[in-house]
């Protein structure tokens, strides 16, 4: 069959030729790095002098004193201070594959060597074609129906899209449900999404959103009880008036609490009888359960009217069904992702479908049960330090010193000190979360990590 220039350019030998000296030298390199290292004291002030330079450019010093150098092995990242740290946030849940994994670089390198930096909605190379086919493929292999595929740059303008479409359908309704203590984005309209009030200090009004109260496990039937009760009286109180419920089936950004099957349902009927539509919020969940979405993990699929995805599968994307396509002109960007970008998520995303990471017997699960028995055991140990572990599969967290604010940041930048990096969430209490490299992670790794949890926390009062 012709090949076109393209076609013959990508299969070049003196390609394949140079992205094999890349790997080589990278493998090379990465064989310094083994484990987590101390700062080198020799490069102690030309760091310092960095991190200021880029909190004065910044407008503001970084919450972890992190500069990465580029490279890294797995589970673990350099830092330019000669510090290597074990990467068990991942920028918040978005490197799965840890740091410098080969299968990446070399999707990268082939973004890379592609004819332009960006793609975007007048423009987009063959390789778009196949993510799209291959994300809309899996969100429908159980009979969802959310086949359309539209790439974003973040996960807020993800949702954005997906909120724009659900108006445009249900004109002139113009309300939203969403969770309490949920997390949607920073734009302007995800800012009145987010239950967070100081997120939106300052900042004008532009969505009326009426908040339930989240799934609670030791009292299932009292919280699927309280929240359709919550629902209802909202639509009262604005009959006709919401246009959608925005769920985020794990809250993340409050420290991985886990929704239930049968509490989602009960809301989604509400929703049916009152023509609303469902918008699933996935930016974070998306390949840490047993399966690609967390919608298919707690079997909605024929609920879905919208998904969003971000973080993990490294280009974000509205999914949406044939009756929430938007009509000409609501949608469109400049920026849909980077070519490197669009290569990776899909080498990512196929990896993470024929990997061996998903199912019951995955290693996302495997990982979860081992991360788990450890924090069991030192909050059996540390009663009064340590309690949890909450979360699942990828998403796993705990509280520590009762959830105190101060003391779990305090916590956080001693644990990143001696080598671990994590994060704080949630808000009384507050939590500490990990979202881990799953590609990169072995069961080793996390006894490592939860070695130095535990150093960490006998060395704070
Ligand atoms: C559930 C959820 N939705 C939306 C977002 C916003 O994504 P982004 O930061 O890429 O805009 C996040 C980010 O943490 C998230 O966790």
């Amino acid at each position: 069959m012709t090949k076109t220039i393209g076609e013959n350019f990508f299969l070049d030998p003196r390609l394949k030729e140079a992205k094999k000296l890349i790997q080589e030298a990278l493998k090379e390199h990465q064989k310094n790095i083994t484990g987590v290292k101390a700062p080198n004291p020799e490069l102690k002030e030309s760091y310092d002098q960095l991190l200021k330079k880029m909190a004065d450019y910044r407008g503001g010093a970084l919450f972890y004193n992190y500069l990465g150098t580029g490279i890294g092995h797995g589970p673990f990242v350099e830092l330019a201070d000669g510090s290597v740290k074990y990467d068990f946030i991942t920028g918040i849940g978005v490197h799965y594959m840890g740091h410098s994994h080969p299968g990446v670089i070399e999707a990268q390198i082939n973004g890379a060597i592609s004819n332009t930096v960006m793609n975007g909605h007048l423009q987009q190379n063959t390789d778009t074609a196949k993510l799209l086919e291959l994300i809309s493929k899996e969100a429908c292999k159980y009979g969802a129906e959310v086949k359309n595929v539209f790439l974003s740059t973040s996960g807020a303008m993800a949702n954005e899209n997906g909120f724009k479409m659900i108006f445009q359908k249900r004109y002139p309704a113009a309300r939203f449900f969403s969770f309490e203590k949920c997390f949607s984005g920073r734009t302007l309209g995800m800012a009145w999404v987010t239950d967070k009030a100081a997120y939106r200090q300052g900042l004008p009004k532009t969505l009326d959103v009426d908040y339930i109260p989240f799934y609670c496990e030791s009292d299932h039937e009292g919280s699927i009880r309280i929240a359709v009760n919550a629902m209802k009286k909202a639509i009262h109180r604005f009959p006709g008036q919401h246009a959608g419920f925005v769920m985020e089936l794990i809250q993340g950004e409050n420290g991985s609490w886990v929704g239930n099957t049968e509490y989602f349902e009960a809301l989604i009927k509400v929703c049916q009888e009152n023509n609303i539509s469902v918008f699933i919020d996935e930016v974070q969940s998306f390949g840490r359960t047993h399966e690609l979405f967390a919608f298919q993990h707690f079997k909605l699929d024929k609920h879905a009217d919208i998904v969003a995805i971000g973080k993990n599968s490294q280009v974000c994307a509205t999914l949406f069904k044939d009756d929430h396509k938007p009509k000409p002109g609501l949608m469109s960007q400049t920026f849909t992702g980077s070519s490197s970008q669009i290569s990776a998520a899909y080498y990512v995303i196929n990896e993470i479908v024929t990997g061996g990471y998903l199912g019951k017997e995955g290693k996302i699960e495997k990982l979860h049960q081992h991360f788990k028995a450890h924090l069991e055991k030192l909050a059996q140990k540390y009663p009064e330090k340590i309690s949890g572990p909450f979360g699942i599969g990828a998403m796993v967290a705990m509280t520590v010193f009762g959830g105190d604010e101060a003391k779990s940041k305090n916590f956080t930048i001693k644990l990143f000190e001696n080598g671990v990096l994590s994060f704080m969430a949630g808000a009384s209490p507050t939590r500490v979360r990990f979202l881990m490299p799953v590609m990169a992670v072995e069961t080793k790794h996390i006894d490592e990590v939860c070695a130095i949890i535990e150093k960490t926390l006998v060395e704070m009062n």
